[in-house]
């Protein structure tokens, strides 16, 4: 055996290292389905009494409704488990052809891609697309897929300042000549909960002759009137390029992605985008339950209405209650702690109160931003809003921010960005 005591010590000192820089990510284990209101193992036991779910990204209550189940079961009977191979061997079914059109019709795009995840679709697109006499412009606070994804590819690559378009057009002006320009944005930002300037972004793609490509994996299902994603929130449907997104979230939160986007580049990428050439092709039983979410959202925006008054009630109250929020335009809520430690205390109180909440520190995001990120879902009643934020009152007032102002937060609870 190779694994020596000098191999065994290398990696231990690297998770002591984790842990003490308070980076060690311990999990809690859920033994129901996601939902308003889990089942969580905890050191206690387990608690039985339903805590009340506000960190998921379940945003449009399909990860166990009962129509999306029975598609999924439909297709493991008529369809079977898995494919044992990849879309250009044996792997391609009548029903990913199905949910690739059905995500292009639904997006208004000319032709769709699946991948096992958005962070393969990510991954696979920039080298496809892009060589070295190109150059990509990517938001400071795009997804890590997409910072992995660029650095695959051999363009030059500029990272303007967050949903900064001074910023992003100084850049241009640097790239005027290159070969092919490609502007590259989380359209919703996941930490913050705020939107992409899309319209913006749009203009200057026009005026340098770029194209956009948007991830919407936080968007694509509820934000915009009919869900459709932050292309038709900002009122630019055809004219963003390229949008990749994931089935993890909303779409029935299982997993899988695609990228949707101009007929010639989604032909590229079908010939040489790598995660799509050699990895498995999705299970037939997620492509079922897929198609069953997009004929649900297709023919109602019930779910999507009532996330967005979810949405505003839970902002509402919270800020009622004297919590500070980001800008947030979308469901996700995060309240402003500023300390770290604060952030994973607020959390633990939280969830002594039945409420399940994540706090995050640096480096998930910068020095002095501790937070409380909430998400909300269609999923969640009247009741399961009221309760959670009762709770959150509790421990607003047992650590005393409630009505503070920030520098009044830091005052008491002083920035080290150590726990
Ligand atoms: C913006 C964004 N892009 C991509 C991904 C990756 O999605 P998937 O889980 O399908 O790999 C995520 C997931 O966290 C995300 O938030």
């Amino acid at each position: 055996m190779a694994f020596d005591k000098d191999m065994k010590k290398y990696y231990l000192d690297q998770i002591d290292q984790i842990k003490s820089g308070s980076l060690y990510k311990q999990e809690r284990k859920l033994l129901s389905p996601q939902y308003a209101s889990v089942q969580v193992e905890c050191p206690k036991g387990v608690r039985t009494d339903g805590i009340i779910n506000i960190c998921s990204n379940n945003y449009l209550g399909m990860s166990d409704h009962p129509e999306v189940l029975a598609a999924a079961k439909e297709m493991l009977d008529t369809r079977g488990y898995g494919m044992s191979s990849v879309r250009f061997i044996c792997g391609t079914q009548d029903i990913h052809i199905d949910l690739e059109n059905k995500m292009s019709l639904f997006l208004g795009m000319d032709d769709t891609i699946l991948y096992s995840s958005a962070f393969d679709a990510n991954l696979g697109i920039f080298e496809a697309l892009l060589d070295e006499n190109c150059a990509i412009f990517t938001d400071s606070l795009n997804h890590a897929s997409i910072i992995d994804g660029t650095r695959l590819c051999k363009a030059r690559k500029y990272r303007y300042a967050n949903n900064d378009m001074d910023d992003l057009q100084l850049k241009l002006e640097e790239e005027k000549n290159s070969k092919i320009k490609l502007i590259v944005t989380d359209g919703v930002f996941s930490m913050d909960g705020t939107v992409a300037q899309i319209d913006k972004i749009c203009e200057l793609a026009r005026m340098y002759k770029a194209l956009v490509m948007v991830d919407d994996s936080h968007a694509t299902g509820f934000m915009g009137k009919t869900g459709r994603g932050t292309h038709e929130l900002h009122n630019v449907m055809g004219e963003v390029d390229i949008i990749s997104t994931t089935f993890g979230k909303a779409l029935g939160g299982a997993s899988g992605g695609c990228i949707s986007g101009r007929q010639e580049i989604i032909e590229i990428l079908r010939q040489r985008s790598r995660p799509y050439l050699f990895s498995n092709s999705i299970s037939p039983v997620v492509v079922g339950g897929v198609l069953k979410v997009m004929n649900m959202i297709m023919g109602s925006s019930e779910r999507r209405d009532k996330l967005e008054n979810n949405t505003k009630f839970w902002k509402q109250g919270l800020t009622d209650a004297g919590f500070i929020l980001t800008n947030t335009q979308s469901p996700i809520v995060p309240v402003m702690l500023f300390n770290a430690k604060l952030s994973q205390d607020f959390s633990k109180t939280l969830y002594d109160e039945g409420v399940y909440a994540i706090g995050f520190f640096y480096p998930v995001v910068p020095k002095g931003k501790a937070r409380i990120r909430t998400q909300i879902s269609a999923a969640h009643e009247k009741h399961h809003l009221e309760k959670a934020l009762d709770a959150f009152k509790n421990v607003g007032k047992k650590y005393g921010i409630l009505g503070k102002t920030r520098e009044e937060i830091i005052e008491m609870y002083p920035i080290s960005d150590k726990l």
